[in-house]
């Protein structure tokens, strides 16, 4: 070969390997599917008051005289309100009130009780399943040592009384087994008494037992009992387990039953659809000044949603009154601002989920507020945004992964990168991210926890999911499209209402809203630094 044909040969095969490697470093990951969906399996365990009511069989041949008193202490699952009888203290109903006792299911017909109690019975199912968390699972550590006990998922109400699972020891050629269990926030008690075992400290922080015969020990090791004796409304005990050599710590977590906030969905129509969405939707959204677009808005909602609750917050200047049914209208000090109007709208809310729109958005066929209710009721997500078409054609789903990394005492960093984690089976066209855009719906609970920080007055959106990380499971779904009314127009075009509006929406820095902004980021989410694309 000529050597100048043979450089430009080996030229083009190292081209071709770089552009190759290129190709290969710089080519999109395929993403990962995840199965978000609400399964019967995947039902969470018995909620605390039916399991953890009797010892288990092991050791069943080993007899015992129940402790009454310590036994009807134990959770069962079947309370009621009745009143005791009346004292007979003097004054104890000017000194402790008028006992009394409520029943919540006579103010329901029989028929009407019994399709409220199945809807809310399934409510409740599906609020289980998406409140559990793997970490709230008994787990029982077998002996490695030889003590056996609860790993994790032992829980007690407040001051009350519970037995502990999984207690035992497995040691063999001893003369004499003996455990201790020390806890600081409660104390221990055993709910039957094993022959051959002596118990030491009962009602105490500190309870020995100790016994010739393992089988004994253990057999008494089941009927331990823990009652909670310094009042907390959520917190834990490190309870300590030794034995003679060995010592492990596990925790009883202390806490009332987190009480449910369901929402009636309503009932399958007499139309055959599978939701009654005037039922489960209220549409919210936040005007300033633009009661023009604003009416197209609600216009076109009511062409396909006529009886879907809607809520508008309003800080204009001058406030037009909005007339129509299940139209509610908040009017706010002037300015008062984006979030705060958000806020206002979102707390005045009392159904399940709640549609984000803006005030300049119109509802076309393709704004299918029943797919994104499909997929917040047939997965673990909470907040699902859909896409926006601008007035050019171009559609947006605004997509954001979110993530902070420690940064020690200078504050942390926040990262925002647009994409998103997985695709979502068995929902083509959606997507596991952290942040949507401006048009979505969630559920109501969730976005009131997380709520709208009424300090971002201005242009702000993104702080929302920032603020929600760790509390929002978020989708994004692009095949249900809300049309955006036009957005640029020359300046000579613009009425005075919308010059006001881009003063007020749109500000020039230097008014101060963006180092607002920064300051909210450095002091409130203690960060020091973003990086965005
Ligand atoms: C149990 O506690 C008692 C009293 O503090 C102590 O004397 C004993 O050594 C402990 N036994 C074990 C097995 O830790
Ligand atoms: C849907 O719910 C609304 C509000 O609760 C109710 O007025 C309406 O009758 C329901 N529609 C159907 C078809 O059940």
């Amino acid at each position: 070969m000529h050597p100048v044909q043979k450089s430009l040969c080996l030229l083009l095969v190292a081209t071709a390997s770089l552009a190759l490697l290129y190709l290969h470093i710089w080519s999109p990951k395929p993403y990962s599917t995840v199965d978000l969906r609400n399964r019967p399996d995947r039902a969470p365990g018995q909620p605390l008051g039916q399991r953890l009511l009797g010892p288990s069989n092991e050791y069943a041949h080993i007899a015992f005289r129940l402790k009454q008193e310590i036994v009807e202490q134990l959770p069962r699952d079947s309370c009621t309100c009745e009143v005791g009888p009346a004292g007979k203290m003097p004054f104890q109903k000017q000194l402790f009130g008028q006992p009394y006792s409520l029943d919540f299911a006579t103010g329901f017909g029989p028929t009407e009780l019994a399709r409220i109690h199945g809807s809310r019975e399934r409510e409740y199912q599906s609020y289980r399943q998406r409140a559990q968390s793997p970490a709230d699972q008994l787990l029982i550590v077998r002996a490695n040592s030889p003590l056996e006990y609860p790993a994790q998922g032992v829980e007690v109400r407040p001051l009350q009384t519970i037995l502990i699972p999984g207690l035992s020891l497995q040691a063999a050629g001893r003369k004499e087994y003996r455990v201790n269990l020390t806890a600081t926030l409660g104390a221990f008690d055993v709910a039957a008494v094993v022959e051959g075992v002596t118990a030491q400290g009962e009602g105490e922080t500190r309870l020995s037992l100790a016994g010739a015969q393992l089988d004994n020990l253990n057999r008494q090791l089941q009927f331990v009992t823990y009652t909670n004796t310094l009042f907390h409304p959520n917190t834990a005990d490190t309870v300590q387990f030794a034995t003679d050599g060995h010592q492990a710590s596990f925790t009883i977590r202390i806490r009332h039953a987190p009480t449910p906030k369901l929402y009636n969905p309503g009932f399958p129509g007499s139309d055959g659809a599978d939701y009654n969405i005037s039922a489960m939707v209220t549409i919210a959204t936040k005007t300033f000044l633009r009661y023009d677009k604003l009416r197209t808005l609600i216009a076109s909602i009511r062409r396909f949603y006529p009886t879907v609750p809607i809520i508008i917050a309003d800080d204009s200047q001058h406030p037009e009154p909005m007339k129509g049914p299940h139209i509610e209208q908040y009017f706010m000090p002037f300015g008062k601002g984006w979030f705060a109007g958000r806020n206002l709208a979102i707390s005045q809310v009392t159904t399940k989920y709640v549609l984000w729109v803006d005030d300049d958005f119109v509802f076309t066929p393709r704004t299918r507020v029943e797919k994104l209710v499909d997929v917040l009721e047939k997965t673990s997500l909470d907040l699902v945004g859909g896409a926006v078409r601008e007035i050019t054609g171009f559609t947006t789903t605004y997509r954001q992964k979110i993530s902070v990394q420690a940064g020690g005492e200078e504050g942390d960093c926040l990262q925002t990168r647009q994409g998103y984690h997985h695709l979502i089976e068995g929902f083509p066209g959606c997507v596991v991210t952290d942040g949507v855009v401006n048009f979505f719906l969630a559920r109501t609970d969730k976005v009131l926890q997380v709520g709208f920080d009424p300090r971002l007055s201005r242009v702000a959106h993104l702080e929302f999911f920032i603020d929600g990380l760790g509390v929002l499971h978020v989708g994004s779904c692009a095949d249900v499209v809300v049309d955006h009314a036009s957005k640029i127009k020359l300046p000579w075009q613009k009425t005075a209402s919308e010059k006001q509006y881009a003063k007020f929406r749109y500000p020039a820095s230097a008014d101060g809203s963006v180092s607002l902004k920064h300051g909210l980021f450095y002091f409130k989410n203690r960060f020091k630094c973003m990086t965005g694309n």
